[in-house]
């Protein structure tokens, strides 16, 4: 693994988003089930990203000396006057999962987010059987702060969600570690 970079998103990387958002690995562990069409998604950019609702960027990896959009990772929801926002991330090519790649680019956000955004608080829910997403939240140093209980209905039955959370504070304890 060579690393990977963070960069804002643009018009380009549509068809990208729309191919990863529609896989079922991601579909399945994300809170919007409809297909994303490149129309949603360019009206998700003028609506949210150039307002700066939310700060969304492409995660790129780098291997061999190339470099290969994998991802897309953003705090949305951007709340000043309390200093939160939310926080979400899928990797979208398969073969870039369970490389580190996630953990390395949850790492950049918080930076930015709290560092550049001047958060106090980035929050996020998860599907509780998201097992790997919820092991990698831990292990950044989100915590667990209230379980959902059948907070979700997926057409055949119902999900429990974590709501998770980091704040600056903590994060700034982890980094001097
Ligand atoms: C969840 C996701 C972001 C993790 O990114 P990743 O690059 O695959 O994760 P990493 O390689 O950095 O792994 C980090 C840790 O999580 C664990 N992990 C990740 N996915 C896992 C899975 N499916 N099952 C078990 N463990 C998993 C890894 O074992 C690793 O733990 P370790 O360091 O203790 O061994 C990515 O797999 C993904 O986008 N999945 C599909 C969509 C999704 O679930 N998004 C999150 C919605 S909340």
């Amino acid at each position: 693994m060579d690393g990977i970079r963070i960069r804002p998103i643009t018009k380009e990387d549509t068809a990208d988003i729309v191919r990863w958002r529609n896989t079922p690995a991601v579909q399945n562990n994300l809170f919007s089930r409809e297909t994303l069409t490149p129309q949603h998604h360019l009206q998700w950019l003028q609506t949210k990203v150039d307002t700066g609702l939310c700060h969304q960027f492409i995660i790129v990896a780098r291997q061999d000396g190339r470099e290969m959009p994998i991802g897309t990772i953003f705090i949305k929801n951007i709340d000043q006057s309390s200093h939160k926002g939310e926080f979400g991330i899928f990797i979208g090519e398969a073969a870039a999962r369970g490389k580190g790649y996630g953990t390395l680019a949850i790492e950049k956000i918080l930076q930015y987010a709290f560092d550049v955004l001047t958060l106090n608080r980035v929050y996020l829910s998860v599907f509780a059987d998201n097992a790997g997403a919820v092991h990698l939240y831990e292990k950044i140093g989100f915590a667990k702060e209230g379980l959902l209980r059948e907070e979700f209905f997926d057409g055949t039955g119902y999900r429990d969600v974590w709501l998770m959370g980091i704040l600056k504070k903590e994060w700034d304890t982890r980094r001097a570690g």
